[in-house]
């Protein structure tokens, strides 16, 4: 027998509490995993995570103790400060989390930025982290994987990863300024990588500077 759904007078959030409704099953799909590493650049994940906000996309955020550093070195946020932007936020050594099963259905994960550490971790499947398990979960399932590495210079090593990582599914997405735009400042050049970041999800941050055969006017 065929189930015919119903249409449904109950409001958005309504629906979403069941467990059968169409509503729920968009709304599942609307997450991001957002990871933050050690890598210098803690600023990245943070305007991530505000843009996604704004967005109204549900994120599931995993910080590396390495991140607790950066983020206290490099910004006025506090690592807990950077959790509150989150709408769900899991213990780096809670391998069982949602996150680490592909059951749990996501858009994908940016990690951002990325360290070596990580990048390398992922290249090569070690799981031995909440963060890392999640993005080779991401990888198994053919979901998407955006990689914002930040580190210079380079060694092969490193390139190596990269490479490797990309063999296995990953986009490798540094975060480098597009100077075509224009940018008049910091929060434009971050605001740009992190958007672009975002259109490889089809998600429009409404802050890209979109090249139209001509640079802006100054
Ligand atoms: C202030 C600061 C800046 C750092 N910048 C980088 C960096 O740009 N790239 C990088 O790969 N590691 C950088 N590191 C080193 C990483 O934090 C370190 O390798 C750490 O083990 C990474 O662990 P994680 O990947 O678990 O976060 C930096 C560390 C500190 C404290």
């Amino acid at each position: 027998m065929t189930r015919r759904t119903k249409p449904s007078t109950r409001s958005a959030s309504e629906s979403a509490k069941s467990n059968d409704s169409p509503q729920r099953a968009r709304d599942s799909a609307q997450r991001i995993i957002v990871g933050i590493t050690g890598a210098s650049g803690a600023i990245y994940g943070i305007r991530l995570l505000e843009a996604l906000r704004a967005m109204g996309i549900e994120t599931h955020l995993v910080l590396t103790r390495a991140a607790e550093m950066t983020i206290a070195y490099e910004t006025s946020h506090t690592a807990k400060s950077v959790r509150a932007l989150a709408s769900k936020t899991y213990p780096l050594g809670d391998v069982g989390a949602a996150i680490a099963s592909g059951s749990f259905r996501t858009l994908g994960m940016i990690i951002a930025p990325c360290s070596m550490k990580t990048l390398s971790e992922i290249a090569y499947s070690l799981s031995g982290n909440l963060l890392t398990r999640a993005a080779d979960v991401v990888l198994k399932e053919r979901r998407k994987l955006v990689v914002m590495p930040r580190e210079t210079p380079l060694h092969l090593g490193h390139i190596r990863a990269m490479a490797a990582a990309t063999e296995i599914g990953a986009i490798i997405a540094p975060p480098m300024p597009g100077f075509y735009a224009k940018p008049k400042s910091l929060d434009d050049m971050i605001d740009h990588s992190i958007g672009r970041a975002l259109d490889l999800f089809n998600l429009d941050t409404g802050k890209v500077h979109r090249w139209s055969g001509k640079p802006p006017a100054d």
